[in-house]
């Protein structure tokens, strides 16, 4: 293509081949900043465009650090003072040309010496809610939804998150699972807990005594349901989407909108089928995120959450251990611990015993399998033991955050599934999921994680508002 444009170009003017020389010699290359600190550019004339993160005007000199959001690192910029100009200010955007040159000044090996720089957007550093050198808290930093991701911190989580996003997909392509993109707009309750946002159009020509749908459709909470129709065909499947949840709590680690990780797993035999892949996809996604993202986990584990990387470490080291329900009740019974909530078999475990069934198992994650049947929603598996009635359910729970993953064993006897659902009047919704018990069924189970507590518990964030671009929850849609 372009050797065709030089041809027809020196055919048509005689020195023009001379001319695109000079022209291809003169143009800067582009760089991304990751890929000058890294050295890649030395020597050569290059372009980079970022956002100001420091200002230094010296006598002779002027020093600047532009990043532009590819790595933690900025780039040092070297121009002559006569560059400087009262709107190259913290923040401002700008374009650089110059030449990358190995430092003298800085542990960073490489700087750009600058012949040329452009302010493309100012920046009045009065108004800019972050000022220069100074390190703001997560809470802060939360108030300003729409900047936060020029600061070092945020930048850092959302490139984690990202990586952990990849590593999750690798995990399970390597896997020989199938990815299903299941719907978020759905007419079902999958966990039966009414905790759904319904959708319906809004405009001024929409009929409110319609049904959009002709049936009540809402915002999933859940992709579960569609999964298992897909384990049916595929054997393993997953989903990782957005996942909604009306639930009016203002808690740590609970969000109206997050994402779930979700997988199903066809000719199961027992639980461990399903701990398996939850212990390997941690593990497999957590080394890849401590591989990948050294400098930005470091911050995290530095400065944000310092002392958290050992518990990470120590996470990583050990087989995650299992307890069924019951010995977890024994557990908490047995301690001298002043719960506010109930110890009693039957009583959901709540955040105070999942945080102190962890620290009892040496801080790392713990497995609870084997819950009260009662607490369970219609499609968990029957264990039909006695006296205490359980079901084939299973949670992950972990350091700092309590409950990660929540799965089951699915009911795939028509028989019973078939009772359960009338006696919670679901018959006839859900004839369609009594089908895949008619045609075909095969036990199986599945799990979901949730994919901003995996970050919490990886970087030890206290607040899950924290770790998600734009949390939404009770009260609170900002943007
Ligand atoms: O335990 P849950 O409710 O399980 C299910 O929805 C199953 N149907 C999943 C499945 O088997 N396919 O939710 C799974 C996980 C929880 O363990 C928790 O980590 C996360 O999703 N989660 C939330 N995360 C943030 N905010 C909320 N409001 C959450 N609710 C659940
Ligand atoms: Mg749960």
């Amino acid at each position: 293509m372009f050797q065709a444009a030089v041809k027809t170009f020196s055919a048509s003017s005689g020195g023009g081949l001379t001319c695109i020389r000079h022209y291809c010699k003169k143009t800067a290359r582009k760089l991304r900043v990751s890929e000058a600190v890294s050295g890649a550019g030395l020597g050569a004339n290059v372009k980079v465009q970022g956002w100001v993160r420091s200002v230094r005007p010296q006598k002779a000199n002027l020093f600047l650090h532009v990043n532009d959001g590819s790595s933690l690192q900025s780039l040092q910029i070297v121009a002559s003072s006569e560059l400087n100009n009262p709107s190259l200010t913290f923040g401002s955007a700008v374009e650089v040309t110059g030449t990358l040159k190995k430092s003298p000044h800085h542990k960073q090996p490489v700087e750009l010496e600058a012949e040329q720089i452009r302010v493309v957007g100012e920046c009045n550093p009065v108004d800019f809610p972050f000022k220069i050198k100074e390190r703001h808290s997560l809470e802060y930093l939360r108030q300003f939804p729409h900047l936060r991701c020029r600061t070092n911190a945020f930048s850092s989580l959302l490139r984690i998150r990202s990586e952990a996003t990849t590593a999750i997909h690798s995990y399970f392509k390597d896997n020989g699972f199938l990815q299903i993109h299941t719907p978020i707009i759905t007419s079902n309750d999958c966990e039966g807990a009414g905790e759904l946002f319904q959708v319906e159009p809004s405009g001024p020509d929409h009929d409110e005594d319609e049904n959009f749908f002709s049936v009540p459709a809402f915002l999933t909470v859940s992709g579960q349901l569609h999964l298992e129709v897909m384990s049916g065909a595929f054997s393993k499947v997953y989903t990782f989407g957005p996942t909604f949840r009306a639930e009016n709590s203002q808690s740590r680690r609970h969000l109206a909108e997050f994402y779930m990780v979700e997988a199903e797993v066809s000719f199961t035999q027992s639980l461990e089928d399903l701990t398996k892949v939850m212990e390997d996809m941690f593990r497999s996604a957590t080394e890849h995120v401590l591989a990948h993202c050294v400098e930005d986990v470091d911050l995290f584990h530095k400065h944000v959450t310092p002392g958290h990387r050992e518990i990470v470490d120590a996470m990583l080291k050990r087989k995650f251990p299992v307890i069924t329900y019951s010995e977890a009740i024994d557990i908490l019974k047995r301690s001298s611990e002043k719960f506010s909530f109930p110890t009693d078999w039957g009583c959901d475990l709540q955040t105070e015993h999942e945080k102190y069934l962890v620290k009892h198992c040496g801080n790392i994650p713990v497995f609870v399998t084997d819950y009260p049947f009662n607490l369970k929603p219609f499609y968990a598996r029957d264990n039909q033991d006695h006296p205490e009635h359980t079901a084939a359910a299973v949670d992950l729970l972990v350091p700092g955050v309590g409950e990660l993953c929540g799965g089951s064993l699915r009911e795939e006897r028509l028989d019973l599934l078939r009772v359960r659902l009338e006696e919670a009047g679901l018959e006839e919704t859900y004839s369609w999921y009594l089908d895949l018990r008619r045609f075909g069924s095969v036990p199986h189970g599945g799990f979901g994680l949730g994919f901003e507590r995996y970050l919490q518990c990886v970087l030890g964030v206290d607040n899950i508002k924290d770790v998600i671009p734009f949390p939404r929850s009770s009260h609170s849609c900002l943007l």
